[in-house]
């Protein structure tokens, strides 16, 4: 994954690669540094964990220089070291890496016999040394870094500086995000430029930015951008606003930015419905209106992660209310598989951050392949907002917290939508029906935000599971998808071992794991399968296991209000985030960015 950052400023950069980096921190936090240009070279500074080490070693000590670049790292080749950590330095070459380089092996192995010695186990100190090399062999700086792309295979976004060469910074695109920041034009004719691996790290910096497209590269000085493609002709590309400045560091009097998301879930989910439906008339507003749902005959759903546990969802919901054939798909999987496709597919690729690599690539291999490629997104000038011909925004605002809580709801309630007005536009869905399922739709926000009243008997509950080694979910029908979510909040932030299981999967085998005391959580529901769930119960506390019920009913520890076969998620959903939130409090981890991971997954 990684953010990469670089600016050539008008004055010393180092303190705005920092508020660069604290924007890209959600990319990666094994491990920050910066690399400062100066009169005698490039300064390199790095520390090991979160941007607030880098801080303190920067602290009294801030580099001075005009031309820099960042990075915030999640290791992929080699541990989060401070040797593995970028900017990697290699003779005159400094550079900063977002992606994977395939082919790192050979070209360490041809270059370790020209007599190369490596300080890290990285991919990218590769490449800073063979372009170290090719500066030798090339007339031009520029000669040398179109040859080094053309030896590069894999993933990569690429900011480097070169010593001798000040006020040039190169950039290259392929696989990896990053876009070009125009800043506000000097009295002396120059420009600030700058280049990150998205346009919100660039919002301060930049009023307008360029998305570079892939195989496009290009050398950036103070008044200039010069940008090639893959085959080193000149290109132009579109210059367009940057995106408003809507990253918010402020947590209010929440103790973590992940309870502080779950606790405004009222407010986006009223906002989101406000876009989706008009309560008054029960009808839906104009959303995707040139996306054909009429004529399409299957719907493909791809995601990662909670995204994919929302779309898992909501097929139940589509397959209802448009009696469309759903195929939900790991984006992951299905990037290499062979389906067969009739060409009237509508894709929806699902995704918070709008960048996670593996649902990119796979909307980008559909192109032109089915009838439509729709993007639901938390951020709509990302990556997978940009690929897709239409974009259904999920308006959840800022999600900080690596656990994704307030985006799932509201990518519920986004896909809830699409299922009606694929029913509507299929004449399968009455007028009546549609109504009624709007009232519904109506009263969700204030469904969840009863359930969060909930917060203090859920506390008690996570009390009880904070010291248990395995901890597992059950549900039927759509409170199977929401068990699989709410396991994988609970391993996540707590690292406990979790499970979800499919109820009536549990006796094929994983009944095999209880034993006297084993947490169970089960979601209850729906209403007509209310006997099988309890058939299920009765299995497991006999066999000695501490079941927990999840639902409106008398028998449910955890007692949520009486909501509609539709809504009902949306109150399961407060439960499972506000469960994990509190074991993992108990347990003292770091909730909003918790061990090993990203807040959005940007190499595959
Ligand atoms: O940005 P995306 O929605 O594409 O991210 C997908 C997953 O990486 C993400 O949902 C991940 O699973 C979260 N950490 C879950 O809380």
């Amino acid at each position: 994954m990684c953010g990469i950052i670089g600016l050539l400023g008008q004055e010393d950069v180092a303190p705005r690669l920092l508020n660069g980096l604290e924007r890209l921190e959600y990319r990666g936090y094994d491990s920050a540094g910066i690399a400062v240009v100066n009169g005698c070279g490039t300064a390199v500074h790095k520390a090991v964990g979160k941007l607030d080490r880098l801080r303190a070693v920067l602290d009294g000590v801030m580099p001075k220089g005009r031309v820099g670049l960042g990075h915030t790292r999640w290791a992929t080749h080699g541990g989060a070291t401070e040797p593995n950590a970028h900017p990697h330095q290699v003779g005159r070459v400094t550079l900063v890496h977002n992606g994977i380089i395939e082919n790192h092996a050979a070209l360490r192995q041809g270059l370790r016999a020209q007599g190369v010695i490596f300080a890290s186990e990285t991919d990218t100190e590769v490449v800073a040394a063979l372009f170290d090399q090719m500066l030798y062999h090339f007339e031009t700086p520029d000669a040398a870094f179109a040859a080094l792309l053309d030896r590069l295979v894999g993933a990569y976004a690429l900011a480097v500086v070169v010593d001798g060469y000040p006020e040039l910074m190169f950039v290259a695109r392929q696989g990896s995000p990053l876009a070009i920041g125009h800043g506000r034009p000097c009295e002396d004719g120059t420009a600030e430029m700058a280049v990150g691996s998205d346009a919100l790290a660039l919002a301060p910096f930049a009023s307008r930015v360029t998305y570079l497209e892939d195989g496009d590269w290009g050398v950036l000085r103070p008044k200039s951008l010069e940008l090639f493609n893959r085959l080193g002709a000149v290109v132009t590309r579109e210059i367009v606003p940057t995106p408003a400045n809507t990253l918010t560091s402020d947590k209010g009097s929440w103790p973590h930015y992940m309870r502080k998301e779950i606790a405004e879930q009222p407010d986006t989910l009223a906002r989101l419905m406000q876009s989706l439906v008009d309560p008054g008339e029960g009808r839906l507003t104009a959303f995707l209106s040139d996306v054909g749902f009429a004529s399409t005959d299957r719907i493909v759903l791809l995601a990662c992660g909670t995204a994919h546990y929302a779309c898992h969802l909501a097929s139940y919901w589509i397959e209802a209310k448009a009696r469309l054939p759903v195929e939900v798909e790991i984006a992951s999987e299905y990037r290499y598989r062979d389906r067969p496709l009739s060409g009237r597919e509508i894709v929806i690729a699902v995704s918070q951050s709008g960048e996670t690599a593996d649902t990119l690539s796979a909307l980008t291999a559909l192109s032109g392949r089915v009838a439509a490629r729709v993007a639901v997104v938390n951020v709509t000038t990302s990556s997978i907002a940009r690929e897709a011909q239409a974009v259904l925004d999920i308006a959840a605002g800022p999600e900080i917290g690596v656990a994704s809580t307030k985006a799932f709801t509201a990518q519920l309630l986004a896909l809830m939508g699409i299922a009606l007005k694929a029913g509507r536009d299929r004449g399968v869905l009455s007028d009546a029906a549609l109504a009624t399922a709007v009232g519904e739709i109506a009263s969700i926000p204030c469904l969840v935000a009863e359930t969060l009243q909930l917060a203090p008997q859920i506390s008690e509950v996570a009390k009880s599971l904070a010291t248990a080694p395995n901890v597992y979910f059950l549900g039927r029908d759509v409170n199977y998808p929401m068990a699989l979510e709410a396991a994988l909040k609970m391993k996540e932030i707590s690292y406990i071992h979790a499970e979800a299981f499919a109820a009536g999967e549990l006796k094929h085998g994983p009944i095999a794991l209880i034993e006297r005391g084993t947490p169970i959580i089960v979601f209850d529901g729906p209403d007509r399968l209310a006997e099988k769930i309890a058939s299920n119960v009765s299995e497991i506390e006999a066999r000695g296991s501490r079941v927990i019920r999840v639902g409106p009913g008398a028998g449910c520890e955890l007692r949520t209000p009486m909501a509609g076969p539709l809504s009902s998620s949306f109150a399961q959903a407060i439960v499972a985030q506000l469960l994990a939130y509190d074991v993992a409090v108990e347990k003292g981890t770091d909730v909003d960015q918790p061990r090993n991971l990203a807040k959005s997954v940007t190499v595959e």
